[in-house]
């Protein structure tokens, strides 16, 4: 095929490894100080659902804990004309969403009878919008005689389900947490209803914490208020049988750059395909925010937020992860897709459920694995190198599946694509990983990157030399590259240090004295 019309360049894609035929066996499932397992591990099964553990609610009100609405600690204060004081505010929750929802007003009322303080600011009209525009007469039926009721039961079931107190995977701490998506379905439910304590306001004592209480889902011109519905709908859908794992991992030896001998690795570049579509199986990287999930529950509709919509499970995450530091990242094992979506940002459509049929491993989690490399917006390449390795590298890097990514900070966030792609493959290379690189369309893009991949790999330029060939662009050409286009592109440049060193080197000491 010709080069012009090629829709994929380099190794074929069924070359690179893929889980679960690329790991060796797990290791049994196990709670150890820095994994929190919130489920029986000795009675996990594949095709049952998980059971909690502990047997009983295990109340935690403390600082290195979720606070959970069912907590007896969760206390509301009481009108003055009820004698003051306070009550639960659990037992209220459960009056609240017990009274049946007939219209999406109810829905607000229930809401807002445990959120009185947000009373004037919730603003629910895209639910409004739903119930009495968008939802045909059957399927309005089926959401208010089937799935909030049924939603309802789930979040209201939190304290027999959520039965161990969930641990907050706090800035500057490797910790992991196992949760079943019964559970996190729970969780989410509970989200949906607004029902989390102290998390409806930026000031409070989880401000460095994302948002997880839906309440902005519901604000006017959320086009993603069918998500949401259907999430929950479809989160409980034959009582998913499995686990998630969810990891932060920060990087505490970064290697040096500069020194690196590591040969790049083998790179399957196209212009057509998903990173979710075609990249399962291997790494997957959600081009994400310090703040997990970006504006997922807000307004943001690109990358990120697009993949907690479809995978809604990656959402439970906001409820326990601090803003990652720029040396940390958080790896989510396990989600499921439930949603088809079409368009992207202003064009994002939902269009149908998806069935999702990804293997299940020994932890019977999804084989999907996803990592959120946090922010990456205009920073120092070593900080860059050092946070894209934070997102793919593993304790044991043997056996390990490919990285599927693509224009990683490239969009919101601005970033030059032919850069982010050397660095993202430079750390791949250190982490031992090959990459499946989705420029989304871009065939020029994938042109580039493929030949100046294979020409690295021909002249077998290392990662030290090109980290001093990208600090040597940045200082001699790119000076102004944020104000004003650089004369010569960073692959012209590296073509030509590379074929001729002599020529460019004695170039560099005339301008270095000049
Ligand atoms: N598969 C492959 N490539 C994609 C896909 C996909 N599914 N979707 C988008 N792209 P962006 P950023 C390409 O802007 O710059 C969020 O709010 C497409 O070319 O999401 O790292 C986060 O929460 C797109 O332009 O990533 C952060 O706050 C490019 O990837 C912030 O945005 C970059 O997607 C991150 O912004």
């Amino acid at each position: 095929m010709s080069q012009d019309l090629a829709q994929w360049m380099g190794t074929p894609i069924d070359e690179l490894n893929r889980m679960p035929q690329c790991a060796p066996p797990l290791s049994h499932l196990k709670a150890v100080p820095d994994h929190t397992v919130t489920i029986r591990t000795d009675l996990l099964r594949e095709g049952e659902v998980p059971a909690s553990y502990p047997s009983k609610f295990k109340d935690a009100w403390d600082d290195v804990s979720v606070k959970m609405p069912c907590s007896e600690k969760n206390l509301f204060p009481m009108d003055a004309e009820d004698g003051g004081g306070v009550q639960s505010r659990w037992e209220l929750i459960q009056t609240a969403l017990h009274g049946g929802f007939k219209s999406s007003l109810d829905v607000r009322d229930a809401i807002l009878r445990y959120n009185i303080a947000h009373a004037k600011k919730w603003d629910f009209t895209a639910l409004n919008l739903l119930c009495t525009e968008f939802l045909e007469q059957s399927e309005l039926e089926h959401l208010f005689e089937t799935t909030l009721p049924a939603m309802v039961d789930l979040a209201l079931s939190a304290p027999v389900l959520c039965t161990l107190p969930i641990p907050l995977l706090k800035s500057g701490i490797n910790h992991s947490l196992t949760l079943s998506q019964e559970q996190i379905a729970c969780l989410l439910a509970n989200a949906f209803f607004c029902t989390f304590p102290r998390r409806n306001s930026r000031k409070s004592e989880y401000g460095n914490y994302p948002e997880i209480n839906f309440y902005r889902f519901f604000t006017k011109k959320n086009r993603k208020i069918k998500n949401s519905v259907v999430l929950l709908q479809e989160s409980n859908r034959d009582k998913a049988q499995g686990s998630c794992h969810i990891q932060r991992q920060a990087l505490n030896t970064p290697p040096n750059w500069e020194t690196s001998q590591t040969q790049l690795k083998r790179l399957h570049i196209t212009c057509e395909g998903t990173i979710e579509d075609d990249g399962y199986g291997m790494l997957q990287v959600d081009f994400a925010n310090k703040s997990v999930g970006g504006g997922v529950t807000g307004h943001g509709l690109v990358q990120e937020e697009i993949r907690f919509l479809i995978n809604p499970e990656l959402i439970v995450s906001r409820l326990f992860t601090e803003a990652l530091e720029f040396n940390e990242c958080l790896i989510i094992t396990g989600t499921e897709q439930y949603s088809k979506y079409s368009g992207y940002a202003e064009s994002y459509r939902w269009k149908a459920n998806h069935m999702d049929e990804t293997a299940r491993d020994d932890w019977q989690r999804r084989c999907t694995e996803i990592t959120l490399p946090g922010a990456v917006s205009s920073e120092k390449m070593t900080r860059e190198l050092n946070k894209a390795y934070c997102g793919f590298f593993r304790n044991n890097g043997k056996h390990l599946s490919a990285v599927a990514t693509g224009n990683w900070g490239c969009g919101a966030f601005g970033g030059d694509t032919r850069l982010k792609a050397l660095i993202q493959l430079m750390a791949a290379a250190e982490a031992g990983r090959d990459m499946a690189y989705f420029t989304f369309g871009d065939a020029q893009l994938m042109r580039d990157v493929h030949a100046i991949h294979s020409f690295l790999t021909e002249r077998q330029v290392n990662v030290g030399r090109l980290h001093e060939l990208l600090n040597q662009y940045s200082s001699l050409v790119c000076k102004n590259c944020r104000t004003t286009r650089p004369d010569v592109t960073l692959y012209s440049f590296i073509y030509e240090k590379v074929s001729s060193p002599m020529a460019a080197d004695a170039q560099d000491s005339t301008k270095d004295s000049g």
